[in-house]
Protein backbone atom coordinates (compact mmCIF):
# COMPACT_ATOMS: atom_id res chain seq x y z
CA UNK A 1 0.00 0.00 0.00
CA UNK A 2 1.01 3.40 -0.47
CA UNK A 3 1.75 5.57 3.03
CA UNK A 4 3.33 8.86 3.70
CA UNK A 5 6.88 8.39 5.88
CA UNK A 6 9.46 10.10 7.47
CA UNK A 7 12.81 8.47 8.04
CA UNK A 8 14.97 11.33 9.37
CA UNK A 9 14.32 13.62 11.07
CA UNK A 10 14.34 17.76 9.55
CA UNK A 11 12.53 19.74 7.32
CA UNK A 12 8.82 18.98 5.42
CA UNK A 13 11.21 17.93 2.75
CA UNK A 14 11.98 14.66 4.24
CA UNK A 15 8.45 13.48 4.05
CA UNK A 16 8.02 10.52 1.43
CA UNK A 17 5.27 8.49 -0.33
CA UNK A 18 6.27 4.90 -0.09
CA UNK A 19 5.40 1.68 -0.51
CA UNK A 20 5.27 -0.34 2.53
CA UNK A 21 3.20 -3.29 4.07
CA UNK A 22 -0.22 -3.52 4.21
CA UNK A 23 -0.92 -3.62 8.19
CA UNK A 24 -2.46 -6.97 10.00
CA UNK A 25 -4.61 -6.06 12.67
CA UNK A 26 -3.96 -7.32 16.32
CA UNK A 27 -6.52 -9.06 18.43
CA UNK A 28 -7.47 -5.91 19.08
CA UNK A 29 -7.39 -3.87 16.44
CA UNK A 30 -9.82 -2.37 13.71
CA UNK A 31 -8.10 -2.63 10.04
CA UNK A 32 -9.45 0.92 8.65
CA UNK A 33 -9.27 1.73 4.90
CA UNK A 34 -8.25 5.41 5.04
CA UNK A 35 -10.62 7.96 2.95
CA UNK A 36 -9.44 10.95 4.74
CA UNK A 37 -6.83 11.56 7.38
CA UNK A 38 -5.84 15.21 9.05
CA UNK A 39 -2.40 17.20 10.09
CA UNK A 40 -1.86 18.35 13.22
CA UNK A 41 0.93 20.94 14.68
CA UNK A 42 2.19 17.35 16.56
CA UNK A 43 3.04 16.12 13.19
CA UNK A 44 5.02 19.18 12.52
CA UNK A 45 6.94 18.52 15.64
CA UNK A 46 7.72 14.85 15.24
CA UNK A 47 9.61 15.82 11.53
CA UNK A 48 11.52 18.32 12.85
CA UNK A 49 12.68 15.69 15.80
CA UNK A 50 12.99 18.44 18.75
CA UNK A 51 15.09 16.94 20.97
CA UNK A 52 12.44 16.49 23.99
CA UNK A 53 10.46 14.10 21.08
CA UNK A 54 13.98 12.83 20.46
CA UNK A 55 14.00 11.28 23.35
CA UNK A 56 10.69 9.19 23.12
CA UNK A 57 10.67 8.88 19.31
CA UNK A 58 14.27 7.75 18.31
CA UNK A 59 16.98 9.59 18.88
CA UNK A 60 19.30 9.46 15.45
CA UNK A 61 15.72 8.50 13.95
CA UNK A 62 12.30 8.14 14.37
CA UNK A 63 11.73 4.41 15.28
CA UNK A 64 7.99 4.51 13.68
CA UNK A 65 8.51 5.96 10.39
CA UNK A 66 4.30 6.24 9.79
CA UNK A 67 3.07 9.90 10.24
CA UNK A 68 -0.61 11.03 10.59
CA UNK A 69 -3.16 10.50 13.72
CA UNK A 70 -6.35 12.07 13.12
CA UNK A 71 -8.28 9.35 10.92
CA UNK A 72 -11.63 8.40 8.81
CA UNK A 73 -12.47 5.62 6.86
CA UNK A 74 -14.11 1.94 6.45
CA UNK A 75 -13.62 -1.13 8.67
CA UNK A 76 -11.96 -3.51 6.56
CA UNK A 77 -11.21 -6.33 8.67
CA UNK A 78 -11.43 -6.57 12.59
CA UNK A 79 -9.20 -8.52 15.37
CA UNK A 80 -10.96 -11.64 17.27
CA UNK A 81 -11.19 -9.60 20.35
CA UNK A 82 -12.97 -6.37 18.52
CA UNK A 83 -16.70 -6.46 19.26
CA UNK A 84 -17.48 -2.79 18.69
CA UNK A 85 -16.92 -2.35 15.16
CA UNK A 86 -17.84 -4.97 11.65
CA UNK A 87 -16.44 -5.02 8.29
CA UNK A 88 -18.08 -2.01 6.15
CA UNK A 89 -18.75 0.93 9.68
CA UNK A 90 -17.68 3.92 8.79
CA UNK A 91 -15.82 5.07 11.64
CA UNK A 92 -13.61 7.91 12.48
CA UNK A 93 -10.43 8.57 15.45
CA UNK A 94 -7.17 8.33 15.90
CA UNK A 95 -4.76 5.95 14.79
CA UNK A 96 -0.75 6.09 14.20
CA UNK A 97 0.33 5.77 10.77
CA UNK A 98 -3.33 7.55 9.10
CA UNK A 99 -1.31 8.92 6.32
CA UNK A 100 -1.91 5.60 4.37
CA UNK A 101 -4.02 3.81 2.14
CA UNK A 102 -5.03 1.75 5.42
CA UNK A 103 -4.14 1.91 9.25
CA UNK A 104 -4.80 -0.28 12.40
CA UNK A 105 -5.90 1.16 15.71
CA UNK A 106 -7.13 -0.39 19.05
CA UNK A 107 -10.99 -0.30 19.14
CA UNK A 108 -10.91 1.75 22.09
CA UNK A 109 -9.57 4.81 19.67
CA UNK A 110 -12.29 4.79 17.43
CA UNK A 111 -16.00 5.45 16.85
CA UNK A 112 -19.10 5.17 14.43
CA UNK A 113 -19.10 8.26 11.86
CA UNK A 114 -22.26 10.25 12.09
CA UNK A 115 -23.73 9.54 8.67
CA UNK A 116 -24.02 13.51 7.65
CA UNK A 117 -20.41 14.28 8.47
CA UNK A 118 -18.34 13.52 5.41
CA UNK A 119 -14.83 11.52 5.77
CA UNK A 120 -13.52 14.84 5.55
CA UNK A 121 -14.87 16.45 7.88
CA UNK A 122 -14.66 13.50 10.10
CA UNK A 123 -11.35 13.39 9.86
CA UNK A 124 -10.55 16.52 10.65
CA UNK A 125 -11.92 16.29 14.43
CA UNK A 126 -9.93 14.10 16.63
CA UNK A 127 -6.74 15.55 17.85
CA UNK A 128 -7.97 19.40 18.01
CA UNK A 129 -11.39 18.90 18.60
CA UNK A 130 -10.40 16.76 21.97
CA UNK A 131 -8.04 19.52 22.88
CA UNK A 132 -10.67 21.92 22.22
CA UNK A 133 -13.35 20.41 24.26
CA UNK A 134 -11.08 19.00 27.46
CA UNK A 135 -9.37 22.05 27.63
CA UNK A 136 -12.81 24.14 27.49
CA UNK A 137 -14.16 21.68 30.01
CA UNK A 138 -11.54 22.74 32.33
CA UNK A 139 -13.29 26.37 32.05
CA UNK A 140 -16.64 25.26 33.61
CA UNK A 141 -18.02 27.67 31.48
CA UNK A 142 -21.41 29.06 32.18
CA UNK A 143 -23.95 31.39 30.13
CA UNK A 144 -23.00 34.58 29.21
CA UNK A 145 -19.63 34.29 30.99
CA UNK A 146 -16.53 35.91 28.42
CA UNK A 147 -13.84 33.51 26.93
CA UNK A 148 -10.92 35.05 25.04
CA UNK A 149 -9.57 32.48 22.79
CA UNK A 150 -5.96 33.24 21.94
CA UNK A 151 -4.87 31.42 18.58
CA UNK A 152 -8.38 31.18 17.35
CA UNK A 153 -8.12 30.19 13.93
CA UNK A 154 -5.91 26.77 13.97
CA UNK A 155 -7.19 23.38 14.27
CA UNK A 156 -7.69 23.93 17.32
CA UNK A 157 -8.64 27.22 17.94
CA UNK A 158 -11.12 27.31 15.27
CA UNK A 159 -12.95 24.03 17.52
CA UNK A 160 -12.46 26.37 20.35
CA UNK A 161 -14.33 29.38 19.30
CA UNK A 162 -17.56 27.00 18.61
CA UNK A 163 -17.83 25.30 21.48
CA UNK A 164 -17.36 27.75 23.42
CA UNK A 165 -20.24 29.42 21.88
CA UNK A 166 -22.13 26.11 21.88
CA UNK A 167 -21.34 26.38 25.43
CA UNK A 168 -23.27 30.17 25.11
CA UNK A 169 -20.36 31.72 26.10
CA UNK A 170 -19.18 35.27 24.63
CA UNK A 171 -16.62 34.73 22.62
CA UNK A 172 -13.26 37.08 22.14
CA UNK A 173 -10.90 35.46 19.34
CA UNK A 174 -7.45 36.40 19.03
CA UNK A 175 -5.88 36.22 15.70
CA UNK A 176 -3.89 37.98 12.89
CA UNK A 177 -5.66 40.49 10.39
CA UNK A 178 -6.32 37.80 7.50
CA UNK A 179 -8.30 35.53 9.44
CA UNK A 180 -11.16 38.42 11.20
CA UNK A 181 -13.52 37.42 8.77
CA UNK A 182 -12.69 33.67 9.25
CA UNK A 183 -13.35 33.94 13.04
CA UNK A 184 -16.24 35.67 12.71
CA UNK A 185 -17.96 33.69 10.12
CA UNK A 186 -17.52 30.73 13.10
CA UNK A 187 -19.63 33.02 15.91
CA UNK A 188 -17.15 34.85 17.52
CA UNK A 189 -18.51 37.77 19.08
CA UNK A 190 -15.84 40.02 19.30
CA UNK A 191 -12.21 39.84 17.93
CA UNK A 192 -8.56 41.20 18.26
CA UNK A 193 -5.69 41.36 15.21
CA UNK A 194 -2.71 40.51 17.44
CA UNK A 195 -0.65 41.94 15.07
CA UNK A 196 -1.78 45.46 15.88
CA UNK A 197 -3.18 45.31 19.59
CA UNK A 198 -2.15 43.07 22.79
CA UNK A 199 -5.28 41.43 24.58
CA UNK A 200 -3.47 41.85 27.62
CA UNK A 201 -3.26 45.46 27.58
CA UNK A 202 -7.02 45.81 27.49
CA UNK A 203 -9.68 46.81 30.04
CA UNK A 204 -11.88 44.17 29.69
CA UNK A 205 -11.90 41.12 32.14
CA UNK A 206 -12.19 37.62 31.18
CA UNK A 207 -13.73 34.43 32.88
CA UNK A 208 -12.00 32.10 30.66
CA UNK A 209 -8.74 32.34 28.41
CA UNK A 210 -8.03 29.46 26.37
CA UNK A 211 -4.48 30.00 25.03
CA UNK A 212 -3.09 28.12 22.66
CA UNK A 213 -0.62 30.25 22.30
CA UNK A 214 0.85 31.07 25.49
CA UNK A 215 2.95 34.24 24.41
CA UNK A 216 2.49 36.44 27.21
CA UNK A 217 3.35 36.26 30.59
CA UNK A 218 1.38 35.19 33.95
CA UNK A 219 1.62 38.47 35.30
CA UNK A 220 -0.49 39.91 31.39
CA UNK A 221 -2.86 36.91 31.12
CA UNK A 222 -3.49 37.73 35.71
CA UNK A 223 -4.36 41.41 34.39
CA UNK A 224 -7.04 40.18 32.22
CA UNK A 225 -8.48 37.53 33.86
CA UNK A 226 -11.66 38.15 36.32
CA UNK A 227 -10.70 37.88 39.91
CA UNK A 228 -11.74 33.62 40.47
CA UNK A 229 -11.25 33.03 36.43
CA UNK A 230 -9.01 30.42 34.80
CA UNK A 231 -6.63 30.55 32.14
CA UNK A 232 -6.05 26.70 29.96
CA UNK A 233 -2.72 26.53 29.12
CA UNK A 234 -3.71 24.65 25.89
CA UNK A 235 -0.41 24.72 23.44
CA UNK A 236 2.85 26.70 22.98
CA UNK A 237 2.13 28.23 19.60
CA UNK A 238 1.54 25.98 16.63
CA UNK A 239 2.78 24.02 14.04
CA UNK A 240 5.28 27.10 13.37
CA UNK A 241 6.93 27.47 16.50
CA UNK A 242 10.75 27.21 16.69
CA UNK A 243 12.36 24.35 19.17
CA UNK A 244 14.07 26.79 21.51
CA UNK A 245 10.55 28.81 21.81
CA UNK A 246 8.59 25.91 22.13
CA UNK A 247 10.73 24.33 25.15
CA UNK A 248 10.47 27.74 26.68
CA UNK A 249 7.01 27.48 26.62
CA UNK A 250 6.14 23.71 27.77
CA UNK A 251 8.49 24.93 30.65
CA UNK A 252 6.65 28.59 31.51
CA UNK A 253 3.49 26.67 31.04
CA UNK A 254 4.59 23.87 33.65
CA UNK A 255 6.17 27.02 36.16
CA UNK A 256 2.46 28.69 35.57
CA UNK A 257 0.04 25.94 36.42
CA UNK A 258 1.95 23.80 38.62
CA UNK A 259 3.90 27.03 41.03
CA UNK A 260 2.84 30.64 40.62
CA UNK A 261 -1.42 29.74 40.07
CA UNK A 262 -1.24 27.78 43.66
CA UNK A 263 -0.87 31.58 44.99
CA UNK A 264 -3.74 33.28 43.73
CA UNK A 265 -6.97 32.87 43.12
CA UNK A 266 -7.20 33.26 39.62
CA UNK A 267 -6.13 29.62 38.22
CA UNK A 268 -3.62 28.60 35.31
CA UNK A 269 -4.74 24.96 34.13
CA UNK A 270 -2.21 22.32 31.86
CA UNK A 271 -3.33 19.32 30.33
CA UNK A 272 -2.84 16.92 27.74
CA UNK A 273 -4.95 15.39 25.26
CA UNK A 274 -6.98 12.05 26.14
CA UNK A 275 -8.63 9.95 23.68
CA UNK A 276 -11.94 9.45 24.86
CA UNK A 277 -15.02 7.80 22.92
CA UNK A 278 -17.27 9.96 24.88
CA UNK A 279 -15.93 12.92 23.55
CA UNK A 280 -15.58 12.15 20.41
CA UNK A 281 -18.95 11.36 20.08
CA UNK A 282 -19.94 14.33 21.30
CA UNK A 283 -18.30 16.35 18.69
CA UNK A 284 -19.59 13.89 16.27
CA UNK A 285 -23.23 15.17 17.76
CA UNK A 286 -22.09 18.54 17.76
CA UNK A 287 -21.63 18.94 14.26
CA UNK A 288 -24.30 16.54 13.17
CA UNK A 289 -26.53 19.13 14.88
CA UNK A 290 -24.59 21.95 12.91
CA UNK A 291 -23.54 23.90 16.16
CA UNK A 292 -19.58 22.75 15.74
CA UNK A 293 -18.70 23.44 11.37
CA UNK A 294 -14.98 21.87 11.03
CA UNK A 295 -13.14 24.20 9.18
CA UNK A 296 -11.04 22.95 6.59
CA UNK A 297 -8.44 25.11 4.62
CA UNK A 298 -7.67 23.00 1.94
CA UNK A 299 -7.87 19.41 1.08
CA UNK A 300 -4.95 17.50 -0.71
CA UNK A 301 -4.33 14.17 -2.51
CA UNK A 302 -2.11 11.53 -0.15
CA UNK A 303 0.86 11.98 -2.86
CA UNK A 304 0.34 15.55 -1.78
CA UNK A 305 0.73 15.28 1.75
CA UNK A 306 4.57 16.43 1.71
CA UNK A 307 3.49 19.66 0.16
CA UNK A 308 0.58 20.07 2.92
CA UNK A 309 2.91 19.34 5.59
CA UNK A 310 5.07 22.39 4.31
CA UNK A 311 1.86 24.35 4.68
CA UNK A 312 1.66 23.10 8.27
CA UNK A 313 4.86 23.87 9.39
CA UNK A 314 4.47 27.41 8.26
CA UNK A 315 2.65 27.66 11.45
CA UNK A 316 -0.59 29.72 9.70
CA UNK A 317 -3.10 27.23 9.10
CA UNK A 318 -6.67 28.41 9.05
CA UNK A 319 -8.28 25.05 10.40
CA UNK A 320 -7.27 21.75 9.44
CA UNK A 321 -5.26 20.73 6.53
CA UNK A 322 -7.04 17.54 5.03
CA UNK A 323 -5.64 14.59 3.38
CA UNK A 324 -8.03 12.58 1.07
CA UNK A 325 -6.74 8.83 0.48
CA UNK A 326 -8.90 7.03 -2.10
CA UNK A 327 -8.49 5.45 -5.49
CA UNK A 328 -8.55 8.74 -7.31
CA UNK A 329 -5.25 10.18 -4.97
CA UNK A 330 -3.27 7.81 -6.16
N1 LIG B 1 -2.49 20.15 25.40
C1 LIG B 1 -2.42 19.19 24.48
O1 LIG B 1 -2.42 17.99 24.80
C2 LIG B 1 -2.40 19.58 23.03
C3 LIG B 1 -2.91 18.73 22.04
C4 LIG B 1 -2.92 19.15 20.71
C5 LIG B 1 -2.40 20.41 20.39
N2 LIG B 1 -1.88 21.19 21.38
C6 LIG B 1 -1.30 22.50 21.10
O2 LIG B 1 -2.29 23.39 20.67
C7 LIG B 1 -1.69 24.42 19.91
C8 LIG B 1 -2.49 24.68 18.66
O3 LIG B 1 -2.43 23.54 17.82
P1 LIG B 1 -3.04 23.63 16.36
O4 LIG B 1 -3.01 22.24 15.79
O5 LIG B 1 -4.32 24.37 16.38
O6 LIG B 1 -1.93 24.52 15.62
P2 LIG B 1 -2.03 25.22 14.21
O7 LIG B 1 -3.14 24.60 13.42
O8 LIG B 1 -0.65 25.24 13.65
O9 LIG B 1 -2.49 26.72 14.55
C9 LIG B 1 -1.71 27.63 15.17
C10 LIG B 1 -2.45 28.97 15.14
O10 LIG B 1 -1.75 29.87 15.99
C11 LIG B 1 -2.01 31.16 15.50
N3 LIG B 1 -0.98 32.07 15.96
C12 LIG B 1 0.34 32.06 15.67
N4 LIG B 1 0.96 33.09 16.31
C13 LIG B 1 -0.01 33.74 17.03
C14 LIG B 1 -0.01 34.86 17.92
N5 LIG B 1 1.12 35.53 18.19
N6 LIG B 1 -1.16 35.23 18.49
C15 LIG B 1 -2.32 34.55 18.23
N7 LIG B 1 -2.40 33.48 17.38
C16 LIG B 1 -1.23 33.09 16.81
C17 LIG B 1 -2.01 31.04 13.99
O11 LIG B 1 -2.95 32.00 13.50
P3 LIG B 1 -2.53 33.19 12.48
O12 LIG B 1 -2.34 32.52 11.14
O13 LIG B 1 -3.71 34.09 12.55
O14 LIG B 1 -1.24 33.76 13.01
C18 LIG B 1 -2.51 29.61 13.75
O15 LIG B 1 -3.83 29.63 13.28
C19 LIG B 1 -0.24 23.94 19.62
O16 LIG B 1 0.65 24.62 20.46
C20 LIG B 1 -0.28 22.47 19.96
O17 LIG B 1 0.96 22.00 20.41
C21 LIG B 1 -1.88 20.80 22.68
Amino acid sequence: MKAIRYCEYGSPDVVKLDDVEKPVPADNQVLIKVRAASLNALDAYMIRGAWLNRLIFGLRKPRDTRLGRDVAGVVEAVGKNVTQFKPGDEVFGISRGALAEYACTPERALVMKPPNVSFEQAASVPLAGLTALQGLRKGKIRLGQKVLINGATGGVGTFAVQIAKALGAEVTAVCSTRNLDLVRSIGADHVIDYTKEDFTKSEQRYDVIFDNVCNHSFFERRRVLTPKGICILAGMGGAGVKEGQAIGRIAGNLFTARGLSSFTDQKFAQYMTKMSKQDLIMLGDLIQAGKVRPVIERTYKLSDAPEAIRQLDAGHARGKLVITVGEESR
